[in-house]
């Protein structure tokens, strides 16, 4: 099906709907760490809990997670990747393998769509963010937002790319990309400055992890 783009979409959902196809070709680059994010976030997850997932990507992650809660809803702002995650779950259900819980969805966290329903509770139970913060645009809001979706105690569990430390080669590098269309907003974080912005949103930080070493900072945090 051809991808519609449409008049509101930012230069970087453009970016990402375009890369969709491609991105779902690439391998995973380092797959003990891809494990070892799964398995530490399974572990805060249980049978009863309501999932939300942003920059869900092509779906991948939420397909393997899924069967650990009772609801999962994995979003992305660019209908080609949800397109994909979409003829995935399409397969995993004709091999009789995916979870009826699982539901993907064109959406950021600011569509209404999102909010959990009063007969589901109040609030998601734990929201997911697998590199994607440093994507967002109003990272601060995001956060806010996320907080509002959690029911009191919530979890917010990410994982960060933080590239502060490399800031001399990469903020040039994008920038120049950026004018051709050729890469997304970037921000450059270091893993204090995610750390900070979580603890200021209103959380506190219970479990970090560095998977893949040395860029990619895993937070679980608590909604106080
Ligand atoms: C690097 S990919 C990560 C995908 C997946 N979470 C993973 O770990 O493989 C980032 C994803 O975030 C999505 N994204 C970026 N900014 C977003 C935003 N503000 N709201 C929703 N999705 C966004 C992109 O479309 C893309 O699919």
């Amino acid at each position: 099906m051809a991808i519609t783009w449409t008049n509101d979409m930012t230069p970087s959902t453009r970016f990402w709907d375009k890369a969709a196809r491609k991105y779902a070709a690439s391998k995973i680059k380092d797959q003990a760490a891809y494990e070892k994010t799964l398995e530490r976030t399974t572990e805060h997850l249980g049978p009863e809990d309501h999932v939300l997932e942003l920059g869900a990507g092509t779906g991948s992650t939420a397909l393997l997670l899924a069967k650990n809660v009772k609801s999962f809803l994995s979003t992305d702002f660019a209908p080609g990747m949800i397109e994909i995650a979409n003829e995935k779950l399409a397969a995993d259900r004709n091999s009789g393998v995916a979870h009826e819980g699982l539901s993907f969805l064109t959406a950021d966290a600011f569509d209404e769509r999102v909010q959990l329903s009063d007969e589901q509770g109040a609030g998601y139970d734990a929201i997911l963010a697998f590199n994607f913060f440093h994507l967002v645009e109003n990272p601060d809001d995001l956060l806010a937002r996320v907080r509002d979706l959690l029911k009191p105690g919530g979890l917010y569990i990410s994982k960060t790319v933080c590239l502060k430390d490399r800031a001399w080669l990469f903020g040039p590098m994008i920038k120049v990309m950026q004018l051709f269309g050729k890469a997304p907003y970037v921000s450059m974080f270091s893993f204090e400055d995610v750390e900070d912005k979580i603890r200021s949103a209103g959380f506190e930080i219970i479990e970090t992890g560095t998977y893949p070493e040395p860029r990619s900072r895993f937070v679980v945090a608590r909604k106080v």
